[in-house]
C-alpha cells in the first residue's frame, strides 16, 4: 500500500508523515508516492522486455497531467498519449520529446492537428473518416497514424462482452465496415503513413481475457482483408485497487498472456509480429496518490446517518458523484479498530457531493482531524473543477523522505484572472 502507519500511529508515505504534510501545505492536497509511480512504469517495461517483442508504453496523460509528472515519465522511458492541445502544451512545456507523443481524440480540431504536426508529434491515432480527409487537406508534412477501431468488445470489470460497445463515439466499427474503409483511405493517402491498428476496450479491466479475445478478433479481420500492420496499440484500462472489492491489474501475468496471444496469432495467420503499444493511465498513477482533507463539521442524525464533512469535495473528487465510485479513508494521526460507518461529504452545494456512503472511520473521529482518501491519483486532479469557486488543490510528490510541490494550490486571485472587470 502507498501509505502505512508508523510506530507512533501516524500515517506515512515514503517515510514522511502525512500529518506534517497536511499541517504545512494545508488541505485539500493530493500527495503522490513518486517511487510507486516509477515502479509501475518499470513493471510494465519489464513485463514487455521479457516478452522479447518490440513495444512502446505511452502514459495516458488524461489520468493526471503535470509538468513534473511528464519529466518523471521521460526519465522512466515512457511515451505520452495526449488528447487535446492543452495536454500537448503541458507536455511540450515539460520539454517532453514530441517524437514520443501520440495524439488521440474523436474530434481533433484543425488547429490541434496543425499544432501537433508542427510540434513534431510522432503519430496520430485516427478516430474518424472525416479526420483522414482533414489531415490529407491540412497537414503541412507527412505523418504516421494508427486507426482506432471499434472491435465490438467491451470489458470493464471481470467480464467482457462481445458486441457490447457498438454504439460508441470512439473508433470505426469492424462489424459495420467503416474500419476497413478507414484503413483503405489511410493506405491510399500520400500524407499519412498507415502504421497499424488501435483499440481500447474499457476502463478498470481486472484481467487479460477481454484483451486477448479482442486481439483474436482483430487478427482475423486483418487477415481476412489482407491488411499488414507494424503497430498494434491495445489502449489502456488496466485496473487499480480502490477498495477491497477491486484488484490491481496483475501486470506481469497479464502482459505475458497478452504478448503470448500476439505471438500465437501472428504465427497462426502468418503475419509479422507487430510492435505492441499500450496507453496505461490509471494503473500508473492511481494507487500512488492520496487526497488529504480536514474534517470541519460532524453531523449526527440519530438512527439515520452521520455526516463527516471535509474541506474539499466534488471540485477535486468528482468520481463518486459521477460513477458512484467507492473509496477508503483513513485518519492521518491514529489507527483505531473501533470503527463506525459514516458518510464522508464534501462542502459543495450539491447533495451528491460525497466522498462516499458507508465509509468506515474510527468512532473517535472529530472536528480538526485530517483524513486521507486512498487511490485518488488518477482522474482526480485532472477532472477537478472550480465549482462553487473552489480553488484547485495543491499536488505534492514524496520521495526519499522529502516532499516537493509539483502543482501549487490555486489562489483566489487566479480564480478571477480571466474575469473582465
Ligand atoms: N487510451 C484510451 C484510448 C482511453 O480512452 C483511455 C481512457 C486510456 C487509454 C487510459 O485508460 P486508463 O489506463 O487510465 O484506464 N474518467 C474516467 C476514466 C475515463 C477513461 C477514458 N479513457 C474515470 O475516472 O474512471
Amino acid at each position: 500500500m502507498t501509505v502505512k502507519y508508523n510506530d507512533q500511529g501516524v500515517l506515512t508515505m515514503g517515510n514522511i508523515s502525512l500529518k506534517t504534510i497536511a499541517a504545512s501545505y494545508g488541505t485539500p492536497t493530493i500527495v503522490y508516492d513518486e517511487e510507486q509511480i516509477r515502479s509501475q512504469c518499470r513493471r510494465f517495461h519489464e513485463a514487455f522486455s521479457n516478452s522479447g517483442l518490440k513495444y512502446n508504453i505511452s502514459y495516458a496523460s488524461k489520468a493526471f497531467s503535470s509538468i513534473q509528472l511528464f519529466k518523471l515519465m521521460a526519465e522512466e522511458n515512457m511515451g505520452l498519449d495526449v488528447v487535446s492541445e492543452g495536454e500537448l502544451f503541458t507536455a511540450l512545456a515539460s520539454d517532453f520529446d514530441p517524437s514520443k507523443i501520440h495524439f488521440h481524440g474523436n474530434n481533433k480540431t484543425n488547429d490541434e492537428i496543425e499544432y501537433a504536426i508542427e510540434s513534431g508529434v510522432e503519430y496520430f491515432v485516427i478516430d474518424s473518416l472525416d479526420e483522414i480527409t482533414r489531415i490529407n487537406r491540412i497537414a503541412s508534412k507527412p505523418i504516421k497514424a494508427v486507426l482506432r477501431v471499434n472491435p465490438g468488445v467491451e470489458a470493464h470489470t471481470h467480464e467482457f462482452i462481445q458486441t457490447g460497445q457498438e454504439d460508441s463515439k470512439f473508433g470505426l466499427s469492424i462489424k459495420h465496415g467503416t474500419a476497413l474503409e478507414g484503413v483503405r483511405a489511410l493506405q491510399a493517402s500520400d500524407k499519412i503513413d498507415f502504421k497499424g491498428i488501435h483499440f481500447h476496450i474499457g476502463s478498470q479491466i481486472f484481467e487479460a481475457d477481454g484483451t486477448i479475445n479482442t486481439i483474436q478478433i482483430v487478427f482475423e479481420w486483418l487477415k481476412e482483408n489482407n491488411i499488414d500492420i507494424e503497430i498494434l496499440n491495445l489502449g489502456g484500462g488496466f485496473s487499480i485497487k480502490y477498495t477491497n472489492e477491486d484488484k490491481s491489474y496483475p501486470i506481469e501475468e497479464s502482459i505475458k498472456r497478452i504478448t503470448d496471444a500476439i505471438k500465437e496469432n501472428s504465427e497462426k495467420f502468418s503475419m509479422d509480429i507487430p510492435e505492441v503499444s499500450i496507453e496505461p493511465g490509471r494503473s500508473i498513477v492511481g494507487e500512488a496518490g492520496v487526497t488529504l482533507y480536514r474534517v470541519g463539521t460532524i453531523k449526527e442524525i440519530p438512527n439515520v446517518n452521520t455526516y463527516v464533512s471535509i474541506d474539499g469535495g466534488m471540485s477535486d473528487h468528482i468520481r463518486t458523484a459521477l460513477y458512484n465510485a467507492k473509496y477508503e479513508a483513513l485518519l492521518v494521526d491514529r489507527q483505531e479498530d473501533d470503527l463506525q460507518e459514516v458518510t464522508i461529504a464534501g462542502k459543495l452545494c450539491e447533495s451528491g457531493d460525497l466522498i462516499g456512503k458507508d465509509m468506515k472511520l474510527p468512532k473517535s473521529t472529530k472536528i480538526g482531524d485530517y483524513i486521507a482518501v486512498l487511490s485518488t491519483g488518477a482522474y482526480h486532479y485532472s477532472m477537478s473543477s472550480n465549482y462553487n469557486q473552489m480553488p484547485k488543490p495543491a499536488v505534492l510528490f514524496v520521495r526519499d523522505g522529502k516532499a516537493r510541490e509539483v502543482i501549487k494550490r490555486q489562489t483566489l486571485k487566479q480564480l478571477i484572472l480571466n474575469d473582465v472587470k
